[in-house]
C-alpha cells in the first residue's frame, strides 16, 4: 500500500507500533540460540537443563495463550498488549540477572507468557483498526517483524559474543523494544470494535473517523452494531457451539500445518541441519542460518505486498507447494547422503531457502492473518487465544521431537515426515480455507451465521 494518504500513514505508523509486540516475539525466540553456549559454560549445564532453559519459553507461551483471551475481551486489546510490554520488560531484566538456572528458567517463563498473550493479541488489535483492504498487508506486518526480530536476535548475539557473561546483556537488549512497545501503546487508540462492544460508540467512531472516510466510517460502525445487536458473550460454550465449528476447524487447523511442517526445526536447528550436511566449521553454519533468517524477513516482504491483490489461498497453495517439494529436495538429499559426497551441502542449502522462502510467503503471514480475521466480534479474543494455544502446543511437540526423530527415523525420515504432513495441509488449505481477501469481517460473520460452508465464507455461497 502507499502511504501517502494521511489516514494510511496514521494506519502504517499505528500498525507498526503495535507490531513491535512481533518483533520481541521473534527476539526472544531466537536469542536463546547464542545464548545457551554461553550459560552452558558458565553453570555448567548438561543436556536435559539445556532443554529446559530453551523449552521454558515455549511453557510460558502455552500458559500465556491459554489464559489471556477473555482478558482480552474484557479489559480491551490495548490494556493486554501494554502489559504484555511490562512483563516482557521485566522478564528481560529478570533473566539478565539470573544467577542460579531455576531462576533463569522462571525469567523464561515469564518472557514465555509475553510472547504467547502478544502472538495472538498484536495481529487480534490490528485486524481491528484495519480497513478491509489493507487489512493483509497490515496484520502481516506483525510476522514481519517477527521475522526481523529472529534476525536482530542473531545480530545481538554476534555483537556481544566477545563480552563476560554475554549471555546477559544479549537478554537485556530486549529491554528496549519492550520500552518502544509499552511507551507507543500508551499512545494508541483502543479498536472500535471493541469499544462498541463496550459501549463506548462515541469514542469508537472518534477512532474511526481519523482512519476512514467518514461515510466509510459510519458504515463500519452500523456492521459493528448489527454484530453485538445478538447479544452474545463470547464464552467457551458460544465457541463450540456447531455453527462456530467451521472456523474453529480453520483456525485449529491452519496452525496445526504452520507447526507440523517443520518450521521451527529450521528456525531453531538451521546450524545443527547444515552441519549434518557437513558444513564442519561453526562459523560457516552460523553465516547459511544468518542467510536463512535473511531470506525469510525479504520473502515475507514479498508476501505483505501480494496479499491484499492476489489474495490469501493462491499464496497459500503456492506457499506449500514450494514446502513440499523443497523438503522432499532435503529428504532425497540426505536418503542418498554417500553417494553425494559434498554436493550434500549445497542442495541442502538450496533445498532450506527455498523451503523457508515458500513459508514467508505463504503460512507464515497468513496463518496469523487468517486468524484474525475468521472468527465473530464477541468471541474474537477468546477464539484466537485458543488458535494460538495449538500454535505453541504443535510448536512445543515438534521442536522437542526432532533429534528423537532424527535419531529413530533418520535424517531424510524426519523431512518425508514433514513433507507428508504438508501434502496433507495443502489438501486442508484447498478444501477449508476461505478466501478472505477484502471482505468485512462483519461478512464472514454474518456467512458464518447462515450456514454458509468453510471454504465459501465471504462469498455468501451456501452451495
Ligand atoms: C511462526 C513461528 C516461526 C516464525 C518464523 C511464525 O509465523 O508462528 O513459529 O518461528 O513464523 O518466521
Amino acid at each position: 500500500m502507499t502511504t501517502r494518504d494521511p489516514s494510511k500513514t496514521l494506519l502504517v505508523t499505528i500498525a507498526g507500533i503495535a507490531a513491535t509486540g512481533g518483533l520481541l516475539f521473534g527476539f526472544d525466540t531466537g536469542v536463546i540460540s547464542g545464548a545457551l553456549l554461553f550459560i552452558r559454560q558458565d553453570f555448567s549445564l548438561g543436556p536435559t537443563a539445556q532443554e529446559w532453559v530453551v523449552s521454558a519459553v515455549l511453557l510460558g507461551c502455552i500458559a500465556g495463550a491459554a489464559t489471556s483471551g477473555r482478558i482480552a475481551d474484557t479489559l480491551g486489546r490495548r490494556k493486554v498488549i501494554i502489559a504484555t510490554a511490562v512483563l516482557f520488560a521485566a522478564g528481560s531484566i529478570w533473566t539478565s540477572a539470573a544467577t542460579s538456572i531455576p531462576l533463569l528458567i522462571a525469567g523464561r517463563v515469564v518472557i514465555g507468557l509475553a510472547i504467547g498473550v502478544a502472538s495472538f493479541a498484536v495481529p487480534l488489535y490490528i485486524s481491528e483498526i484495519s480497513p478491509p483492504a489493507h487489512r493483509g498487508a497490515l496484520v502481516s506486518l506483525n510476522q514481519l517483524l517477527i521475522t526481523i526480530g529472529i534476525v536482530a536476535s542473531y545480530l545481538v548475539d554476534d555483537l556481544f559474543a566477545g563480552a563476560a557473561q554475554p549471555w546477559r546483556y544479549m537478554f537485556l537488549a530486549g529491554v528496549v523494544p519492550a520500552i518502544i512497545l509499552g511507551t507507543g501503546m500508551l499512545l494508541l487508540p483502543e479498536t472500535p470494535r471493541w469499544l462498541m462492544e463496550h459501549d463506548q460508540e462515541d469514542r469508537a467512531r472518534a477512532v474511526l473517523g481519523k482512519l476512514l472516510p467518514r461515510e466509510e466510517a459510519e458504515t463500519e460502525l452500523a456492521a459493528i452494531r448489527d454484530s453485538l445487536a445478538r447479544g452474545e458473550h463470547g464464552t467457551l460454550r458460544d465457541l463450540l457451539a456447531p455453527w462456530m465449528r467451521p472456523v474453529v476447524v480453520i483456525g485449529a487447523g491452519i496452525m496445526f500445518v504452520q507447526q507440523t511442517t517443520g518450521i521451527n526445526t529450521v528456525i531453531y536447528y538451521a546450524p545443527t541441519i547444515f552441519e549434518m550436511a557437513g558444513f564442519t566449521s561453526a562459523t560457516t553454519a552460523i553465516t547459511a542460518t544468518v542467510g536463512v533468517g535473511l531470506v525469510n524477513v525479504f520473502m515475507t516482504v514479498v508476501s505483505i505486498r501480494l496479499v491484499d491483490r492476489l489474495g490469501r489461498r493462491p499464496l497459500l497453495s503456492a506457499g506449500l507447494l514450494g514446502m513440499i517439494v523443497s523438503l522432499v529436495v532435503l529428504a532425497l538429499a540426505f536418503q542418498f547422503e554417500s553417494a553425494m559426497g559434498t554436493e550434500l551441502k549445497w542442495v541442502t542449502v538450496a533445498a532450506l531457502f527455498a523451503y523457508i522462502g515458500s513459508f514467508a510467503v505463504s503460512l507464515g503471514p497468513i496463518a496469523w492473518l487468517l486468524i484474525a480475521e475468521i472468527y465473530p466480534l464477541h468471541i474474537r479474543g477468546l477464539a484466537m487465544s485458543l488458535a494460538t494455544l495449538c500454535n505453541w502446543v504443535f510448536n512445543f511437540a515438534i521442536a522437542s521431537t526432532f533429534l528423537t526423530i532424527v535419531d529413530s527415523l533418520g535424517k531424510a525420515g524426519a523431512f518425508w515426515l514433514y513433507a507428508g504432513v504438508g501434502t496433507l495441509g495443502w489438501f486442508f488449505c484447498r478444501t477449508w480455507v476461505p478466501e478472505t481477501k477484502g471482505v468485512p469481517l462483519e461478512r464472514l460473520e454474518s456467512d458464518l451465521r447462515a450456514g454458509v460452508p468453510a471454504r465459501n465464507l465471504g462469498t455468501g455461497n451456501s452451495l
